[in-house]
């Protein structure tokens, strides 16, 4: 009797899966065996809200991976985390990954991205809801994640269950919005920053296309650095032509869609906000893009997210003043109908194209 019910408990979670609350203490209690103790009391809070809850529901079954702050790292982030339990929610969320990138995470320079489990809207504005995104990729010391301008490294690993965990050595900070992106030094991009905030919209006089861009829901900017636009001569030439600049600006921005570096290959097409074509290439220098065959611009730091997108900084203004614009509106409308369609990334993101050339 006794051995019957001790074989039927020992089967039950293998037949009808564990629960949820199996899989979280279990869960704590590794992390605080392999010394993460701090990351184990923040993720018992999961047990305490219905998010939590469901992330935790979530992170039981499929392949994930946990970007674990150490400690140390969690004693040096200026975080109080019993304070606010959705703040400690987010931040845990952001440090959970859709994947296990054990064979899948690309060598420097190239960047592997995964979508994450943080999606509070008042935090992320992609298309589609999607979540937000974590960027890394392998250098000679081992993994490291782009994250703020700096990068955080992984200093250890170890596995629960379906959890790849990888030790990291600081907390993961959430990408800001577009224009404090911009604005901050780090990226050089500060000019450009300015240009876009002093050229006003003309349906809305007191709307500036840094507000047009800073509040959209899924888009890329490709951002001439400081150097690309003071030896801009063009721009000069341009103003006050706001509707010249507009255009101008417009064919450094896809309207609608979130893409980022891995889908920058030869023969993936991508529209811009003004109705031109992206077109890349790779060489041994690295990757460059060009609107519609204008000039080559050097990518020369890609994947810098943002709660609404992401900015890659390029060497040179892009020169294409020109205009489409039913490519334009066509391309913003199956943006929106691709982004709700889409299923969320259990691998890789960005690999594959997540559009095309508007017809
Ligand atoms: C979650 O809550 C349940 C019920 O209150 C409790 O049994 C369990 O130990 C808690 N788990 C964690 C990880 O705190
Ligand atoms: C987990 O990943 C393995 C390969 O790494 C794959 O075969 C399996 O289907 C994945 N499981 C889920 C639930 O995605
Ligand atoms: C965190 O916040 C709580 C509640 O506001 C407070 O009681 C606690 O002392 C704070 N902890 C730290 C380390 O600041
Ligand atoms: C890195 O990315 C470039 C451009 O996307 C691609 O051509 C190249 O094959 C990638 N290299 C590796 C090692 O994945
Ligand atoms: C800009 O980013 C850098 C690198 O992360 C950081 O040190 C700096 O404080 C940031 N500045 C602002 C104003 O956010
Ligand atoms: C990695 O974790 C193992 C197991 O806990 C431990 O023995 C080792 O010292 C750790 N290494 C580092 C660099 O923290
Ligand atoms: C992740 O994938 C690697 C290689 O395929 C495998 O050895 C490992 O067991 C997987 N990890 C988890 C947690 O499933
Ligand atoms: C990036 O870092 C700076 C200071 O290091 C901080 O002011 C800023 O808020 C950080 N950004 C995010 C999204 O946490
Ligand atoms: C402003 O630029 C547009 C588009 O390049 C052009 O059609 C228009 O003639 C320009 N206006 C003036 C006043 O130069
Ligand atoms: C991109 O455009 C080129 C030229 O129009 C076309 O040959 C190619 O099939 C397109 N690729 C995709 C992925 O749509
Ligand atoms: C994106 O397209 C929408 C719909 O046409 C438009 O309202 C918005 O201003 C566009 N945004 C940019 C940055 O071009
Ligand atoms: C593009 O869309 C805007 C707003 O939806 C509309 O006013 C304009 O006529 C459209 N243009 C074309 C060429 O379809």
């Amino acid at each position: 009797m006794l051995f019957t019910s001790l074989v039927l408990l020992t089967l039950l979670p293998a037949v009808f899966g564990q629960s949820w609350q199996q899989y979280l203490n279990g869960l704590v209690q590794a992390l605080n065996t392999y010394g993460l103790t701090t990351l184990a009391s923040a993720s018992a809070a999961l047990n305490s809200s219905s998010i939590g809850q469901q992330v935790a529901q979530s992170l039981s079954t499929g392949n994930w991976t946990l970007f674990a702050p150490s400690n140390q790292a969690f004693s040096s982030a200026p975080i109080n985390l019993t304070s606010d339990p959705t703040s400690v929610l987010n931040l845990l969320s952001y440090h959970i990954v859709h994947g296990n990138f054990t064979e899948q995470t690309s060598p420097y320079p190239n960047i592997t991205l995964g979508r994450t489990l943080l999606n509070d809207s008042s935090l992320v504005q992609l298309e589609g809801n999607k979540s937000q995104v974590l960027a890394w990729s392998n250098g000679s010391d081992g993994i490291f994640v782009l994250n703020n301008g700096t990068t955080v490294s992984v200093v250890n690993k170890t596995v629960y269950q379906n959890l790849q965990v990888l030790v990291i050595d600081s907390v993961l900070k959430i990408p800001q919005n577009l224009s404090d992106t911009l604005s901050n030094s780090t990226y050089d991009v500060t000019t450009l920053a300015g240009a876009l905030s002093s050229i006003n919209v003309p349906t809305n006089d007191s709307t500036t296309l840094l507000n047009v861009l800073n509040n959209a829901s899924g888009i890329t900017l490709f951002a001439p650095n400081n150097s690309a636009i003071a030896t801009a001569s063009c721009i000069g030439g341009l103003l006050p032509n706001t509707t010249a600049l507009i255009a101008l600006f417009g064919n450094h921005v896809i309207n609608g869609t979130t893409v980022y570096s891995p889908a920058f290959t030869n023969g993936n097409n991508y529209t811009s906000a003004s109705g031109e074509p992206f077109v890349f290439k790779t060489n041994s220098s690295g990757v460059y893009v060009s609107s519609a065959g204008s000039n080559w611009a050097h990518i020369m730091r890609s994947d810098v997210l943002t709660s609404n997108g992401v900015v890659h900084v390029i060497d040179s203004v892009l020169l294409d003043k020109k205009v489409n614009t039913s490519a334009a509106n066509s391309t913003y409308q199956s943006a929106t109908s691709v982004a709700a369609s889409m299923t969320i990334e259990t691998g890789p993101v960005g690999v594959a194209p997540t559009t095309s050339t508007g017809h």
